[in-house]
């Protein structure tokens, strides 16, 4: 059974395998837990009978006026059953006190955001691919 939770309680980086399909230098289960404690907000799907995280979805934000989804991601295996979709509207539900919310996505998934009630903006991005798999500390 999949069950969504808001808060990073109980979980543990053994939970967080599996994310960032394709990277090329993706962020460790435990940078990947660093990414989650940081945020303004994340939504968590589990799968309550393998005990594991299977998507997640965060933000960062003012507090006040603006907020921005870097991540969302839901592993290849679960993928197509609505999941996704069920972490963006959370989100954008515990998000709605604020003026902006905004995001960058590949023209494929455009679809994707405006069935969730999203619109296409114009955007501008830099990308500091050795630092992908987190900020040297
Ligand atoms: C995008 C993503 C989160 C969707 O999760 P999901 O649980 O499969 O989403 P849902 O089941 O709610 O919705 C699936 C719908 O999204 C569409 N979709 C999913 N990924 C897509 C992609 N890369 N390009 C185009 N459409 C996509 C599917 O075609 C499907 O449409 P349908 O219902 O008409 O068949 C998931 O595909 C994923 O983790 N992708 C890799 C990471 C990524 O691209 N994240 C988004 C960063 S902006």
């Amino acid at each position: 059974m999949i069950t969504y939770t808001d808060s990073l309680s109980g979980i543990t980086d053994q939970q967080l395998k599996g994310f960032f399909a394709g990277w090329s230098n993706p962020p460790s289960p435990q940078i990947h837990l660093n990414v989650l404690q940081n945020s303004h907000a994340v939504i968590l799907a589990l799968d309550s009978d393998a005990g594991k995280v299977v998507g997640f979805i965060s933000a960062i934000s003012d507090g006040v006026l603006s907020a921005y989804i870097p991540l969302l991601e839901v592993l290849p295996e679960y993928q197509g059953r609505g999941i996704g979709s069920e972490l963006v509207q959370r989100m954008l539900g515990q998000l709605k006190g604020l003026y902006m919310i905004d995001l960058v996505c590949d023209e494929g998934l455009r679809s994707f955001y405006e069935r969730l009630g999203m619109r296409k903006a114009f955007g501008m991005m830099q990308r500091n691919f050795d630092r992908q798999n987190g900020k040297e500390s």
